[in-house]
């Protein structure tokens, strides 16, 4: 089943109106807190965002779907909460792949719930710091985007080697994927083993 999960996941950029609940939003950090950690350390602290006035303004510091350059979500659609990961300093001076690792879960848990979801990697973190009133020892990592899917994005094949997605006639989003044999090998990196 999780297997599923993963298959059917995309990102989703483009979000409805309904408001997400707060014991999902804190069901997805509790997936990120019980995830794999380095050594387990457990450097990752995060905020929850979900109020009108900073769904606003964190939406300001966010940049979406680098290759199309009209994609962004409109007001309507923007998300209706963010999990912003941060690093305690303190803690560990690098989380290494704790972050990649808690992203993923709070994604696979929101998928779950129902929800859309966008990993944000280009953030305005200067600006988010002092939105967000986060302290220097904490260092912002990463972000999801979340709400109620108002989209339905497809996997693709790769063609001519461009992994750009894409927008078709009906503004259906394709998401190009690389295939099985292209990325495995077994036991070794032999062309003719
Ligand atoms: C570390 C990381 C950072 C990302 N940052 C952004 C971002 O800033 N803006 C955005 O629109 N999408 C971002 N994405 C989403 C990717 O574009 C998306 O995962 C990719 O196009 C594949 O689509 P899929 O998630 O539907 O498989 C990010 C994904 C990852 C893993």
């Amino acid at each position: 089943m999780i297997y599923e999960k993963i298959v059917e996941r995309r990102t989703i950029r483009r979000y409805t109106k309904e408001p997400v609940p707060k014991d999902v939003l804190e069901k997805c950090v509790d997936a990120a807190r019980l995830s794999p950690s380095g050594m387990n350390r457990q450097p990752l602290k995060y905020i929850i965002v979900d109020d009108k006035e900073s769904l606003a303004e964190v939406f300001g510091t966010t940049s979406w779907a680098g290759y199309l350059p009209d994609y962004e979500p409109s007001e309507k659609e923007m998300p209706r909460a963010y999990i912003i990961v941060l690093l305690d300093k303190e803690i560990r001076k690098n989380c290494g792949h704790d972050a990649g690792i808690a992203v993923m879960s709070i994604s696979m848990v929101a998928y779950e719930e129902g929800l859309g979801s966008c990993i944000l990697g280009a953030i305005e973190r200067a600006k988010l710091r002092r939105i967000l009133d986060v302290p220097d020892n904490l260092e912002i990592v990463l972000a999801v985007a979340l709400g109620y899917p108002a989209e339905n994005p497809i996997v693709d094949k790769v063609r001519n080697g461009d992994i750009k997605y894409w927008l078709d006639n009906n503004n259906l989003l394709h998401v190009p994927k690389r295939e099985l044999k292209d990325i495995v090998k077994w036991n070794g990196w032999r062309i003719n083993p």
